[in-house]
């Protein structure tokens, strides 16, 4: 060897040790690791099942690593519009002197506890981007968001913010998505993913979920199974437009960006203010999907649902009940039957406010929230005590981000409505939204929770609903910026729900569009629930809740018996609704002695079971998917009690009828079996009613809890004995 080789080796040696950095982001089973390549670009270079402390991760394959130009082409952790990649980028910007792009280079990065930030730098304009990876290791979930500043003079616009890019190898993989509509949210669908892209999206603005819902699975290697494989499941923290790209490249490396939409959101960004992207949340399960759904539900009930450790409220609410047609006089003797069914609540739905144009269908009133006199001429306050002299407590329903037309609000504050100013304007349900970038209109909306609970202390619960999407995309505020809207708009959303959640951190809201039009996991942060649809046909409510099943906890998730449906009895309606949080919207005095005496048992067992029902360990056994019938579990965390819930739907006779074997209990323990929730009078006609197995005989053989009935249903509750 030439001494001059030599020489160039020490050198570059050198360099590559200066540059060689290696960082580690790891959850108790799955690690993430990425290194500095020789052009200070930050490189993903393993993404997988965690790695053993001896393991070296400076020898991992990162490929293309070199010094041309093209080294960071495949893997670069936030990729750039307008360099080497030829792929969909993250990060896309316009500096003041028009210059479309930037290249991030690694400056430092730090380790605080469950927190790793990394700092990027370009050399040449002040512009800084921050990297954030927040780990959950006992629940294995990722936190992903990125900080983007800039010091520059002049208009800086940000064309793509992503939060997050995630790498990964197979020779296939197979997308689960969730599509929705009103009245059909949560379907999944499945695909192979082949070379391009797929886009999942939304940009309906308020009701941004209507259409899509944030959530995906991707089989790596094989199709998403419920648990076996490995699979990568995400969802998106922001109450707005959001973006998942899937794009499978030449080398077949399937790429996975994950943030805020960014169309029609180019994103003026002011000198030396901060742009905060949303939080993207993933977990990579290698035992299937149900494994991702329980780290997601425990993470959820951990971490990130409101008021995750406290208690729920059973409820009635009357809106399938009455609709708009209601005074004191129904109301009260709603309380009376609220009271006799035993729950915990009366809900007030749509319909109580707007006196210039009262709220008497849904073409007025909206935004006008004083109470209309000649409805209820005792105000809210008299409500609150005849609910309480009835032994319930007080909710009411609000839709604070929305406006008619015909109210006095938009006849006084045109200027606060989002429309556009040389078009005719678009109405979806006779309604228009309200400019939340706007900090008057952000008071506004904030008085109204605070007008209520001011006037009304007691009220112990809001329905906040959310209606229409953003149909006619302008900001009267925000004027020539107008690509902030969509952005903004959710900020301004968010600073609300904060002073909302301050104030009064006692009031429980459940979070509602039109049905499960808002879903996301950010929105969660500040709401107890959510209403998963307005669909509460039982058969349909099966499959909406196998779906949010596999991210949300049941503790989220309202579920309410109404009259969708008639052919289902009322205990197969009321069995379905047991998986989530009880309620009822429903004429109870429509419904016969027997069914009644059903509701009330019901609701004793729902209270005395609440912690096996909303217990994270959840458990599909067998999928409405795949067959007539629907089998799931709940098993508290210390395996003592479990309760399985079954669903016959429309069964064939020719079917072969498995038993279902259980999950998650203690093999080496006895568990006593017993159906519950059975009609009065009524025995249970179940083989393994009554009796005592071992868990490892639950789990290996299995009980017959389906059957070839039509439209029957069973709760069993499973007790260590
Ligand atoms: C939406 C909700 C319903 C109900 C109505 C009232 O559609 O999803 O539950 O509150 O609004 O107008």
């Amino acid at each position: 060897m030439t001494k001059r080789t030599l020489l160039s080796i020490f050198f570059c040696s050198t360099f590559l040790a200066l540059w060689a950095q290696t960082i580690s982001i790891a959850t108790n089973n799955t690690q993430m690791v990425l290194q500095v390549n020789s052009q200070q670009r930050l490189c993903q270079t393993y993404l997988g099942e965690r790695l053993s402390e001896q393991t070296n991760l400076e020898q991992l394959y990162m490929p293309l690593v070199g010094l041309s130009s093209s080294c960071i082409q495949g893997l670069e952790v936030y990729p750039v519009m307008g360099t080497e990649d030829y792929y969909e980028p993250t990060f896309e910007i316009r500096h003041a002197d028009g210059n479309p792009t930037s290249v991030l280079k690694y400056v430092n990065h730090t380790t605080d506890g469950n927190l790793t930030t990394i700092h990027l730098r370009d050399e040449v304009y002040p512009v800084e981007v921050t990297l954030y990876y927040k780990v959950f290791p006992e629940e294995d979930i990722i936190q992903q968001w990125t900080e983007i500043t800039h010091h520059e003079k002049g208009k800086v616009y940000l064309g793509r913010y992503a939060s997050s890019m995630l790498y990964l190898e197979a020779t296939n993989y197979y997308l689960t998505e969730f599509t929705s509509d009103w009245a059909k949210e949560m379907q999944i669908q499945s695909q192979e993913l082949k070379f391009g892209k797929k886009v999942l999206d939304s940009r309906l603005g308020a009701r941004a979920n209507f259409m899509a819902q944030p959530f995906f699975e991707v089989g790596i290697g094989s199709p998403v199974s419920e648990d076996e494989g490995t699979v990568l499941m995400g969802t998106l923290g922001w109450t707005g437009n959001f973006r998942f790209t899937f794009e499978v490249d030449n080398q077949r490396v399937l790429r996975v960006i994950s943030g805020i939409n960014h169309d029609a959101s180019t994103y003026l960004l002011k000198k030396d203010d901060t742009f905060r992207t949303a939080d993207f949340y993933f977990t990579l399960s290698n035992k299937g999907v149900g494994e991702g759904s329980r780290r997601f539900q425990r993470w959820m009930m951990n971490h990130q649902l409101h008021k995750a450790k406290d208690d729920r409220m059973t409820l009635l609410n009357n809106w399938e009940n009455t609709y708009f047609d209601f005074d004191e006089e129904k109301l009260v003797a709603l309380f009376g039957e609220a009271k006799d069914l035993g729950v915990d609540l009366f809900l007030l739905d749509d319909g109580w406010f707007g006196n210039k144009y009262p709220r008497k269908d849904d073409r007025a009133g909206l935004g006008d929230w004083q109470v209309t006199q000649s409805k209820l001429p005792n105000g809210i306050p008299y409500l609150v005590r005849k609910a309480k002299e009835n032994g319930v407590a007080f909710g009411i329903w609000i839709e604070p981000e929305m406006v008619n037309p015909k109210s006095e609000l938009a006849e006084k504050h045109p200027e606060w409505l989002i429309q556009l100013p040389s078009r005719d304007t678009y109405y979806f349900r006779h309604q228009m939204v309200l400019d939340l970038c706007n900090p008057e209109v952000q008071d506004f909306v904030f008085g109204v929770v605070d007008n209520l609970m001011q006037e009304n202390p007691e009220i112990r619960f809001m329905k906040w609903d959310c209606n229409s999407p953003i149909t006619n995309i302008y900001s009267p505020y925000l004027k020539e910026n107008q690509g902030n809207l969509y952005v903004d708009y959710v900020r301004g959303l968010y600073n609300v729900l904060d002073r909302v959640k301050e104030k009064y951190p006692d009031l429980y809201m459940m979070m509602c569009s039109g049905g499960g039009g808002r879903s996301d996991v950010r929105g969660l942060n500040y709401f107890t629930e959510f209403w998963c649809s307005d669909n509460t046909d039982p058969i349909e409510r099966i499959f909406i809740q196998w779906g949010y099943s596999h991210f949300m906890p049941a503790k989220a998730m309202c579920a309410h018996v109404t009259e969708w449906n008639r052919q289902t009895s009322i205990k197969f309606r009321v069995d379905v609704a047991f998986q989530g949080k009880l309620g009822f919207d429903i004429g109870l005095r429509n419904l016969s002695d027997e069914d009644r005496q059903y509701c009330r048992q019901a609701i004793k067992e729902y209270n005395r079971l609440k912690d096996v029902v909303w217990s994270p360990e959840f458990y599909r056994l067998v999928s409405p998917y795949e067959g007539q019938h629907c089998v799931v579990q709940r098993v508290t965390p210390d395996k003592s009690h479990s309760l399985v819930f079954a669903y016959d739907i429309n069964p064939r006779y020719s079917e072969m009828l498995l038993p279902a074997r259980l999950k998650g209990l203690d093999a080496e323990a006895k568990y006593r079996v017993k159906e519950i929730c059975l009609m009065p009078g009524r025995q249970s006609w179940l083989s393994c009613n009554d009796k005592v197995y071992t868990g490892d005989y639950l789990m290996k053989v299995g009980i017959k809890v389906t059957s070839y009935n039509k439209l029957d249903s069973h709760i069993i509750e499973i007790t260590k004995e």
